[in-house]
């Protein structure tokens, strides 16, 4: 191969339609932080917050795992369709050194005004680590709250 294709990315045949399709290749960090939350709604009365959250109304913790998921075509040159070094950077500057180890209803400016759900948390990181990343590649934010419990944003496509 001439040194002048390398830059070219791989396509990868799906098979589908008969192979003539490229699809995108999935790489994916995870990450870990622990930080306490109460789901609790201060416009609401505690009651109406007790019937909505029960005890989860109540300040408590969880060591949380976040998944981030990019897509793309595998670069000839490294054979990375992202270096997973570089996405371990992104997520630890953008959200891991921002909720680790805090209080999620009062010390995260980004999150200042959400109840701190699994999905409304989801949808704050995909937030923060979309614009950092190469247009259109995030595919998957995924927040596991407990071994049972996770929440994702998906893009569209
Ligand atoms: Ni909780």
């Amino acid at each position: 191969m001439a040194d002048d294709d390398r830059s070219e990315p791989i396509a990868v045949a799906t098979g589908v339609d008969g192979g003539s399709r490229s699809a995108a290749v999935l790489v994916s960090r995870r990450e870990s932080f622990n930080a306490a939350h109460q789901l609790y709604d201060p416009l609401l009365s505690d009651e109406e917050n007790q019937r909505l959250f029960g005890k989860c109304a109540n300040l408590h913790g969880h060591n949380y795992v976040l998944e981030v998921v990019v897509g793309g075509e595998i670069d000839r040159a490294t054979g990375y369709v992202l270096d997973l070094k570089l996405l371990s950077d992104i997520i630890c500057r953008e959200i891991i050194r921002d909720v680790d180890h805090r209080n999620l209803n009062t010390d995260v400016e980004w999150l200042a005004g959400v109840i701190p759900t699994a999905e409304n948390l989801a949808a704050a990181f995909w937030e923060r680590v979309r614009p950092e990343l190469p247009e259109g590649s995030l595919r998957s934010v995924r927040l596991w709250e407990t071994d049972k419990n996770w929440a994702e944003v998906r893009d569209h496509v």
